[in-house]
């Protein structure tokens, strides 16, 4: 599949989601962010939102459920016309059971691990997956800076993937800029997720396109 940017809206502006999707035409998903209070404390959106911005906009919806019980609320996700739902392991009761169900709908099905959380447990879970996403910040907030800590895990993610055979794309999320991508892409990511980078920067088109091509430079070497 290659490179992809996938811009958190978790800064745009709550009042116009639908205009600033259409900031991003060249944005290959648009990533958003359920928190519930419960698995991270902050709270922002759930199916109503996701429902009606899918119809809104142009691209794909790339749900990142930062939430407990995803086992019973997941799957709705894909009902509501996310193409991609990711859950986090340390939610999930039953991963495997709730990545078929997903599958099941249609959806793509990805993994999310906090940065403390090590991928080699669920190594044997990526025929299952779609995507993984290492988290590079602790998840609840946007604009926070990236830790590096968790490059290593990129790469031994990126090293299990490789040798399980699938075609299973790795995302990054948490502190994604200009300044990290480099790094991130160096160590396997194909997937990146930028909120601030993007919704604060003049002119988020450009700035998604900069990513990219940032991204995709850090591969070639
Ligand atoms: C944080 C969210 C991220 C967040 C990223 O928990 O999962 O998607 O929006 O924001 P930045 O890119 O500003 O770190
Ligand atoms: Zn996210």
């Amino acid at each position: 599949m290659g490179i992809q940017i996938t811009p958190s809206l978790l800064n745009a502006d709550f009042a116009h989601l639908a205009d600033e999707a259409a900031r991003i035409p060249n944005a290959d998903w648009l990533h958003m962010d359920v928190m519930d209070n419960h698995f991270v404390p902050n709270l922002t959106l759930g199916l109503p939102v996701i429902e009606a911005l899918g119809k809104a906009a142009a691209q794909p919806i790339d749900a990142h459920l930062m939430i407990a019980d995803p086992d019973r609320w997941a799957p709705a996700y894909a009902e509501a016309g996310a193409g991609s739902i990711t859950f986090h392991v340390e939610a999930a009761a039953a991963p495997v059971r709730l990545a078929r169900e997903i599958r099941s709908q249609g959806a793509r099905a990805s993994m999310a691990l906090k940065p403390a959380t090590p991928i080699e447990p669920y190594a044997d879970l990526l025929p299952e997956l779609d995507m993984v996403l290492v988290m590079t910040v602790e998840p609840g907030f946007g604009g926070q800076k990236f830790l590096d800590l968790c490059l290593p895990k990129i790469r031994r993610a990126r090293e299990l993937i490789a040798a399980s055979g699938g075609d299973v794309w790795l995302q990054v999320d948490g502190g994604v800029s200009l300044d990290t991508i480099e790094r991130c892409a160096d160590a396997g990511a194909d997937v990146f997720v930028a909120g601030s980078a993007v919704f604060g920067a003049d002119d988020p088109e450009q700035m998604v396109e900069a990513l990219r091509a940032s991204a995709v430079a850090a591969c070639a070497h």
